[in-house]
C-alpha cells in the first residue's frame, strides 16, 4: 500500500544534508522494495523512491563539501518520493551546470547501470554487435544509447512499436518486437554472423533465444529479471557456443572494482555534460500521482524513464 501523507522532516545529524527534492525517478527496484521482494528488505512504513535530484537546503555544521543552494543528485534504497530528504552528505553528487534537474534524476541509476555493464562487464568495443533486451525500459534504453556511444551497433528488443521507435531514435540499427515475432528467428535474420554481447535486464522467456544469438566467444550479461522469471540456461549451450555468462549488481561492482567504477563514473559525467546522452523521459507525474507512476513501471509499460516532478 502506497499513500501520500505529511510526515515531519528528520532533524539534521552530523554529516548530513537536507535536500529540497525537485524530481525523483521511478526505477523498477522501487516496485520490488514496495512489494517486499527486493533483496534488501525495508520494514514499513517507509518513504519509497531510490533516486532524486534537488537543491541543498541546509548542511550539518561538520559538512564541508556542500553548501545551501548546491544542485545535487542522490541515490539510496528509499526516501526519494518526498518533498525533502535528509541524507549523508557524502552520498550526494553535484549536477553539472546547465543540466535540468529532471534530466539529472532520470539519468542516474539507469545510465550508470548500463554504462558499467557495457564498459566494464561486457567490455564493449567499437564495431561490436550488441543485443539489448527491454530496450524501451530505463536500463535498456540507456544501454542502447551508450552502446552506440561506445561505437557498437545495437539490436533493440522490446514488446511494442512505440518502445522500438524510441530505441531507434536513440541509436538502435535493428529493432525486434518480441510480442509479434519469434525472437530466435528474428535475431538470426538481423545478425547472421551472431552478436558479440547481450544485455539482459528482463530474463524469463527472452534470455535463452538472446543467448543463442551470440557467436562463439560472445558475452551475455544478466542485469535483472523484470519479467519476474529467473531463466534457466542449459549449460550445453554455453559449452557448445563457448560463451561467457556474466552478472552485474551495482553494489558489488562498486565494492569489488572501485577503480573502474570511478573511471566509468567520470566518463559518464563527461558524456552528460557534453550532451552526448539525452535521457528519455517517457512520462511525468506529480507526487500525488506516485501510485500511478509505480504502476506504469510495475506493468512494464514505461518508455525510458518515469519521473516524479515536484516542481509542478
Ligand atoms: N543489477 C543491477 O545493479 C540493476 C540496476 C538497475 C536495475 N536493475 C534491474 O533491471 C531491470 C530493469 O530495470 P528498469 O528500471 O530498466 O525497468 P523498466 O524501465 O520497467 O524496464 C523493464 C523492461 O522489462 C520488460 N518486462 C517484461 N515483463 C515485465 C513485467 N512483468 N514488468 C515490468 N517489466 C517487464 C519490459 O520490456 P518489454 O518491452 O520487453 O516487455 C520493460 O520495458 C529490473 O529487474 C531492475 O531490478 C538491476
Amino acid at each position: 500500500v502506497v499513500e501520500v501523507d505529511d510526515i515531519p522532516t528528520p532533524a539534521l545529524a552530523p554529516g548530513q544534508a537536507r535536500v529540497r527534492i525537485v524530481a525523483a525517478a521511478v526505477n523498477f527496484p522501487d516496485v520490488l522494495v514496495v512489494a517486499g521482494e527486493y533483496q534488501i528488505k525495508v520494514p514499513p512504513p517507509f518513504v519509497p523512491g531510490s533516486e532524486f535530484a534537488g537543491v541543498v537546503e541546509a548542511v550539518a555544521d561538520d559538512v564541508q563539501r556542500l553548501v545551501a543552494g548546491d544542485r545535487v543528485t542522490g541515490t539510496g534504497i528509499v526516501g526519494a518520493f518526498a518533498e525533502e530528504a535528509v541524507v549523508a552528505a557524502q552520498t550526494l553528487q553535484p549536477v553539472p551546470s546547465g543540466v535540468d534537474l529532471r534530466l539529472a534524476a532520470a539519468f542516474g541509476v539507469a545510465h550508470r547501470t548500463a554504462y558499467h555493464v557495457l564498459r566494464s562487464v561486457a567490455d564493449v568495443r567499437e564495431g561490436d554487435e550488441v543485443v539489448v533486451l527491454g530496450a524501451g525500459g530505463g536500463v535498456g534504453l540507456a544501454a542502447v544509447r551508450l552502446a552506440t556511444v561506445l561505437g557498437a551497433t545495437v539490436t533493440a528488443v522490446a514488446s511494442s512499436s512505440r518502445k522500438l521507435e524510441v530505441a531507434a531514435a536513440h541509436g538502435a540499427t535493428h529493432v525486434i518486437d518480441h510480442s509479434t515475432t519469434d525472437l530466435r528467428q528474428a535475431l538470426r535474420e538481423a545478425l547472421p554472423d551472431g552478436a558479440d554481447v547481450v544485455v539482459d535486464p528482463v530474463g524469463g522467456q527472452l534470455s535463452e533465444p538472446a543467448l543463442r544469438s551470440l557467436h562463439w566467444g560472445g558475452r551475455f550479461v544478466t542485469v535483472g529479471f523484470a519479467s519476474g522469471e529467473i531463466p534457466r540456461i542449459p549449460l550445453n549451450l554455453v559449452l557448445l557456443k563457448g560463451v561467457q555468462i556474466l552478472g552485474f549488481q551495482f553494489i558489488d561492482f562498486v565494492m569489488h572494482r572501485p577503480d573502474e567504477f570511478a573511471r566509468n563514473e567520470q566518463e559518464l559525467a563527461a558524456l552528460l555534460e557534453q550532451r552526448r546522452i539525452d535521457p528519455h523521459v517517457g512520462a511525468t507525474f506529480t507526487l500525488d500521482e506516485v501510485v500511478a507512476a509505480l504502476e506504469l513501471v510495475a506493468t512494464g509499460q514505461a518508455v525510458g524513464k518515469v519521473v516524479i516532478d515536484l516542481s509542478r
